[in-house]
Formats: structure tokens, C-alpha cells, sequence
């Protein structure tokens, strides 16, 4: 099995290295291989995706990638600036299924807004689909309105579009993933007002005949953002499209009020997959010693579970995860009083001793 490992820009390298060292206390070893990617990729190759790191990406078995972005490429063109390295990795490798887990380990139920009792033990996952919808579809542009009121002036529009294939890849994503968890997917859409969506609808309902063992029903996206913040832990599995799921994945995060706790997973249709921590290069604590590594450390736990077929290394690194914070362990992201706070690599040091 091979990991190719992109650690990018800001604290990308630091958090990356703590989620090595602890695979690299696994009983079985992986072959590992680093190349640059976003800024450092700019830097050293003068591309944000290298060609020689996207070879690497399409060889390997699984990435583990850190983040991208600082905001001394704000200036740069483009097609250069570092993020454009997410998307094209995205893109080029077909990972259409972004998984998102938002789990409040008990022990930092204080770090969220919501009330303990609402949030705490909270362990749900959102299936976004990541390559589609109004994002992607054409056509679009700033064009002269062709009618209504407004008739004549300038107007934006974009296009709302999936296609069967896309939704049925991945309703499966999600009705798989549900197997392996509560077995309880719950499909947000609109289709009371979207035809899009009403076919979306449509399609995930005919997909649930392949999984008779996972209980579906489907749910309006304003009313799934009140559920969200009201009940969260009546949720368990999540899928949507890629707008509904850009915002929904972010309000499912914030519920557990630290986003250095929260991995992801992006998946083809072969579930090799892109595993990156949910928060960004956090240039402001940079170099400092300073960053959560437990979301990157945690998505590599998600890249044995889908990617590597090793649930059982995974299970172990999240209870060692557990372990750590149960020791009273915290990174000043998630620190109280009457913890102990350590740094990055006091952090790594301490899940591979709990392994
Ligand atoms: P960010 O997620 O990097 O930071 C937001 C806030 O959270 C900051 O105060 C930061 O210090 C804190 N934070 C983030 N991760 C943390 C961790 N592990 N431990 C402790 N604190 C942490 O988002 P921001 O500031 O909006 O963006 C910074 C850069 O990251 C930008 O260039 C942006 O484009 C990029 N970005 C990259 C992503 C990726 O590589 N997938 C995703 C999101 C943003
Ligand atoms: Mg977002």
C-alpha cells in the first residue's frame, strides 16, 4: 500500500507530520512518499499542483494531505494561487464523495455553543457530493436579462444540474457508509421547488432498493439546518449535493466547536481517496508549534478505514484519540481550565503512546 503524502502550506507540514508519526506506529508499515503541493508547490515547481505531484497522487493508494494557501499568493494569477491545487486534485482524480464526520468527543462538549445535553456524544457524517451541481454546471455568466421586470439589464446566473449517474454514485457512497455506521441515511434535498432535486429524490429512493438494511427518509435543506442546531444526534448518515452540503457540512462542524478536531474524506468510485483535516493552513499560527494535528491525524484513521481496508488500525487510532483527551491532553484550540495544554508534537507524541 501506497500513501503519497502532501503536507502544502502554513501548518500543513506540521500537522502532517504527527499524522506519520503515529501511522508509522502501526504494526504494518506503508510506504510513504512526500511531494509538494499548493504554495511550497508554487515554490519548488513553480505550479500549485506540480506535474510530478499529481503523478505521485494518481499512483498512490490513498493521500493524506495537510492544506493549502497563504495569503502572501493573494496577488498571483489564478490558475497559480495554492487552492487551485485542491480543485484540480478534486478534479483530476474523480472524488466526487466527500465525507464529513462531525463528532463531539464528550470530553469537549464545553467547546461548543450549543447546550451539552444537545451536543455532547454527537457523531454524525455528512456525504456531500463534491464535483457537481450549481457549482460546476454550465451554463453560466453575467448576461443581459431576456425577460421578466428586470428585463434588458445585467444579470448572474448559474445552472442547477445532476445527472443520474452522478446522484446514483453517490447515494451508493452514502447508503455504504451508512452500513458501516447506524445504518440510517437521511437525503436532503429541495424538491419541492427544484426540479434537480425532486429527480435527486427520485433517484436516491431507487438506489435504497439495493440497501434494504439501512433506513432512508428524506428531508427539505431549511428544515435539515434547523434539525442541525435543534436535534442534532438524530442524524447519522447525511447526503446532499454540493451546495447544500458546502453549507450543512460547515454548520454540522461548528457544532462541535473545534475545527482542528475534524477530518474528511473525498472518494472516487473506487474509494481511493483524498484525506485532509476540514480547516485550512491557519497561517496566523503557522510555524508556531502550536496546531491541533488530531483532524489529520484522525483522516488518516478515515484513510485505513475506506481507502486502505485496515478498520481495525483505524478503530485503534481513534481510541487513542479518545485516550489522549480523556488524559486531559489539549492543544489551546480546545483548551479549558483544569487541562493540560501541550503543543503539535507533544500532541502526536501522546497518541502514539495511548497506541
Ligand atoms: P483556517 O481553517 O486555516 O483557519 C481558521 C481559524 O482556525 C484560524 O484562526 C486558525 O488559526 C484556526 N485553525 C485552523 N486549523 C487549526 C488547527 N489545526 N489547530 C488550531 N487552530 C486552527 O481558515 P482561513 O483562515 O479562512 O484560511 C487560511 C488559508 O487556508 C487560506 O489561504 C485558505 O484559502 C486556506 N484554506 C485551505 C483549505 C484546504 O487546503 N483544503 C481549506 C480552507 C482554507
Ligand atoms: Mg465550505
Amino acid at each position: 500500500m501506497k500513501i503519497a503524502i502532501l503536507p502544502g502550506d502554513g501548518i500543513g507540514p506540521e500537522i502532517v507530520g504527527q499524522a506519520v508519526k503515529v501511522l508509522n506506529a502501526l504494526d504494518e508499515k506503508f510506504e510513504m512518499e512526500t511531494a509538494p503541493v499548493g504554495g511550497a508547490g508554487y515554490e519548488a515547481k513553480g505550479h500549485p499542483l506540480p506535474e510530478e505531484t499529481l503523478a505521485l497522487a494518481k499512483a498512490a493508494d490513498a493521500i493524506l494531505f495537510g492544506a493549502v494557501g497563504d495569503w502572501k499568493y493573494d496577488t498571483l494569477d489564478r490558475p497559480l494561487r495554492p487552492e487551485q491545487a485542491i480543485l484540480g486534485l478534486r478534479k483530476h482524480l474523480g472524488l466526487f464523495g466527500n465525507l464529513r464526520p462531525a463528532i463531539l468527543y464528550p470530553e469537549l462538549a464545553g467547546a461548543s455553543t450549543l447546550k451539552p445535553e444537545v451536543v455532547s456524544g454527537l457523531d454524525i457524517l455528512i456525504v456531500r457530493e463534491l464535483t457537481g451541481d450549481i457549482y460546476f454546471g454550465q451554463p453560466r455568466g453575467v448576461r443581459e436579462c431576456p425577460d421578466g421586470p428586470f428585463k434588458g439589464q445585467r444579470e448572474g446566473f448559474d445552472t442547477m444540474r445532476y445527472a443520474e449517474g452522478e446522484i446514483r454514485r453517490i447515494a451508493h457512497v452514502a447508503f455504504q457508509a451508512a452500513q458501516k455506521r447506524g445504518k440510517r441515511l437521511t437525503s436532503v434535498d429541495k424538491a419541492n421547488v427544484l426540479e434537480t432535486f425532486q429527480f435527486w429524490k427520485d433517484i436516491v429512493t431507487d438506489v435504497h432498493k439495493e440497501y434494504p438494511d439501512v433506513a432512508l427518509d428524506h428531508m427539505y435543506v431549511d428544515n435539515a439546518a434547523m434539525q442541525l442546531v435543534r436535534a442534532p444526534k438524530k442524524f447519522d448518515v447525511i447526503v446532499t449535493g454540493n451546495m447544500f452540503g458546502d453549507i450543512l457540512s460547515d454548520a454540522a462542524a461548528m457544532l462541535t466547536g473545534s475545527i482542528g478536531m475534524l477530518p474528511s474524506a473525498s472518494l472516487d468510485a473506487n474509494n481511493k481517496g483524498l484525506y485532509e483535516p476540514s480547516h485550512g493552513s491557519a497561517p496566523d499560527i503557522a510555524g508556531k508549534g502550536v496546531a491541533n494535528p488530531l483532524a489529520t491525524i484522525l483522516s488518516a484513521a478515515m484513510m485505513l478505514r475506506y481507502s486502505l481496508n485496515r478498520a481495525e488500525q483505524a478503530d485503534r487510532i481513534e481510541n487513542a484519540v479518545k485516550k489522549v483527551l480523556a488524559q486531559g491532553l489539549r492543544t489551546p484550540d480546545i483548551y479549558e481550565e483544569g487541562t493540560t495544554k501541550v503543543g503539535t508534537s507533544q500532541m502526536g507524541d501522546a497518541v502514539v503512546a495511548a497506541l
